[in-house]
């Protein structure tokens, strides 16, 4: 199939997933939604190649046009509704992450996109980096032999997004304004953990080849987000700050940490560490940003070596793999049902935080 028709709901996050198809030489864009008149009208400023139509409503977008792509960026608490909608009209969804508010959804979305027979695609951008790709390609070709401890983290200084008493900049309009849907619990589903954790720990799972998970055991609190909604008068109903310890199957461990708030040096800070048998492995971010550095250790006989990735070859996008995995009916490199595992686990982590207890996962 070539010559793909794509739609796309939602234009903060989704504005990078209409660069990103508007660049793929085989897809069409043909239509937008967003409900907010600001980022319809930059439309033209931003995106003057884009000659689609525009829509206020996602759902309107589903049943008017013939979409081979839809996208759904769209506050997490629509992405099941939205998502079966564009499956069942016969689209192929990219959903952003996380997939949804709960396993129970996630299930339903992925039972559709099974009963249509088309793709469901997860947006785990950070899979999608080149550094990411190469530490897959390092695992695959046994730099780690078994990798049984994970560490991954993803931490802000004071970084809520929409909140205004920030001092992360979330920059231009990105943020939504007060009163954001990200500490509404209910739209959301939860804080960091589900915001920012999603993220670190699909990368870690997919890294150690997504062992199945045993048992989990975590904690959340929310410190800060409370106090600064009402400095700002917004109702703050997640956590500020998750950690949780996976046990799984094979025997290997992984601790899990996100949060938006945290007294901690950094405004931002993102690791993941992996240790295996035969190397270890360190990925940081620099600069408190989104660029990152990847560490790997390693012995030979007695004597340990430290080194550090000097090149890098370029990956190709989320948006053109999704493409190009509808358009050859390949594999996309995020499968559905992981999607499914991560919101079992996330859904898991909130369980043990509320109980106080381990929960097993069978
Ligand atoms: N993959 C990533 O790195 C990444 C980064 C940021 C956000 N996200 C995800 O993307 C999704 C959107 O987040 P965001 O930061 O763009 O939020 P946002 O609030 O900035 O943007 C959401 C947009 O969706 C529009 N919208 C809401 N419901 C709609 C509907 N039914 N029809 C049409 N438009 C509708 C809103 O008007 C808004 O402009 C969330 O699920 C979030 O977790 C992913």
């Amino acid at each position: 199939m070539s010559g793909l028709k794509a739609g796309v709901i939602g234009l903060g996050m989704g504005r990078n997933h209409l660069r990103g198809f508007l660049n793929h030489p085989d897809v069409e864009v043909v239509a937008v939604a967003d409900r907010r008149e600001d980022r319809r009208a930059l439309l033209p400023v931003h995106f003057a190649e884009f000659k689609g139509k525009v829509y206020h409503e996602g759902i309107d977008m589903i049943r008017n046009e013939k979409l081979d792509i839809v996208s759904v960026a769209v506050p997490n608490n629509q992405h099941m509704e939205l998502t079966i909608a564009a499956l069942e009209a016969g689209a192929n969804v990219l959903c952003e992450k996380p997939m949804a508010m709960n396993e129970a959804e996630a299930r339903k979305m992925l039972e559709t996109a099974r009963r249509c027979n088309r793709k469901l695609g997860i947006d785990f951008s950070y899979r999608f980096y080149p550094q990411s790709r190469t530490m897959k390609e390092m695992i695959q070709q046994g730099a780690l032999g078994e990798i049984y401890y994970g560490r991954s983290v993803w931490f802000r200084r004071r970084g809520i997004p929409g909140m205004a008493v920030n001092t992360f900049n979330t920059g231009n309009d990105k943020a939504s304004p007060m009163g954001s849907w990200f500490f509404d619990k209910k739209q959301s589903g939860g804080g960091p953990l589900i915001d920012l954790g999603v993220h670190r720990l699909d990368l870690a799972l997919w890294l150690m080849g997504y062992p199945e998970p045993a048992w989990v055991m975590a904690s959340t609190y929310a410190k800060f987000g409370p106090e600064m909604g009402r400095k700002n008068g917004v109702e703050y109903t997640v956590e500020d700050l998750a950690c949780a310890m996976i046990k799984f199957k094979n025997g290997a461990t992984l601790e899990l940490d996100a949060s938006w708030a945290s007294n901690i040096k950094e405004e931002e800070l993102q690791t993941i560490r992996l240790l295996g048998d035969k190397g270890g492995m360190y990925q940081y971010n620099l600069e408190e940003g989104y660029t990152y550095d990847l560490e790997y250790y390693s012995e030979i006989g007695d004597r340990q070596f430290d080194s550090k990735l000097h090149t890098n070859a370029p990956a190709p996008s989320a948006y053109q793999m999704f493409a190009d995995a509808v358009r050859d009916n390949t594999p996309f490199l995020v499968k559905e049902e992981e999607g499914v595992v991560v919101m079992k686990l996330l859904d898991a982590i909130y369980r043990s935080a509320a109980s106080g207890e381990p929960v097993r996962l069978d």
